[in-house]
């Protein structure tokens, strides 16, 4: 009986054992996005500290395509899935490469290690990657000052390049970045692209106001970052509306609003006083 129960105690522990040390510090490799047309790599890093290896699998959205079994001959298996092609020439028990990716194959990757006897403890990571299309050209931004002088806000648009995903936008007003903007939508062109324009509404308040320079940026991941020309708009009437910044919801515009806002009411008081 206790022989019994302190073999099981061992078994069960050695278990435990086995899992706490045997896949120590692994880690995924992958980009959070690839040009579409590109080859990517794959990596997948453990360490079995002297346990040895039986699988290391690959999936995209649950579905295997590579697997490295070192016992068996040859110890690479590909599995087909629409869209990937695994380059197995440089492929191996760390990292599988991708040739050509095409949009479809953006989703979720995930690695699966196992151990061999006796542990056969198993990790898997999982990691998203898009496949995009990388934009040409640089955002356009568009002043509509029009509605000014009948106290409607001025519109400024800033008009991304089409891509894929939608990119994001930035604006910047007097150099100085905006968190957030008023809204935003996309349209799809014929090449089953993205096309995003973000639109900023300023207000008019009464009293006098400087030119402003606006200019927006366009990203995409770390693929593509680019900004626009800077658009003056200036005040056409001699006693035109103040020009002050609001419509968004979010905290971060509130604070900024404010801050203007504030500047605004301190360059009346000047006024007033002077
Ligand atoms: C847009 O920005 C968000 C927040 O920083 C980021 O999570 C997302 O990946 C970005 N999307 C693109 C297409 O760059």
């Amino acid at each position: 009986m206790k022989f019994s129960t302190a073999f099981l105690f061992l078994l069960l522990n050695f278990e435990k054992i086995c899992s706490s040390i045997s896949l120590k510090g692994m880690k995924l490799n992958i980009p959070r996005a690839v040009r579409a047309g590109h080859s990517v790599t794959l990596s997948c890093e453990y360490d079995l500290e002297g346990a040895q290896l039986y699988s290391v699998k690959w999936y995209r959205e649950n579905d295997e395509f590579y697997r490295y079994v070192p016992k068996e001959e040859p110890p690479t298996r590909v599995f087909t899935i629409q869209g990937i092609h695994v380059d197995v020439s440089v492929s191996n028990a760390h990292s599988v490469t991708l040739l050509s990716v095409g949009r479809d194959i953006s989703g979720e990757f995930q690695c699966e290690v196992s151990a061999d006897a006796p542990s056969f403890h198993t990790q898997l990571l999982s990691a998203p990657m898009t496949v995009a299309v990388v934009p040409a050209g640089v955002p356009l931004v568009t002043v509509d000052k029009t509605g000014l002088e009948h106290g409607r806000p001025l519109i400024a648009d800033c008009h991304a390049p089409p891509s894929h995903p939608a990119a994001n936008i930035t604006f910047f007003v007097n150099d100085e970045k905006v968190p957030g903007y008023t809204s935003d939508w996309i349209t799809s062109n014929e090449d089953q692209l993205e096309q995003k324009t973000a639109r900023l509404e300023l207000t008019g308040v009464g009293g006098s106001w400087d030119p402003l320079r606006i200019m927006c940026e366009a990203t995409l991941f770390r693929l593509y970052r680019a900004k626009s020309l800077d658009i003056e708009v200036k005040p056409d009437t001699p006693h035109p509306a103040s020009v002050l910044l609001m419509g968004t919801s979010s905290t971060d515009f509130n604070l900024f609003y404010h801050r203007y806002y504030v500047l605004f009411l301190e360059l009346i008081l000047l006024v007033i006083w002077v």
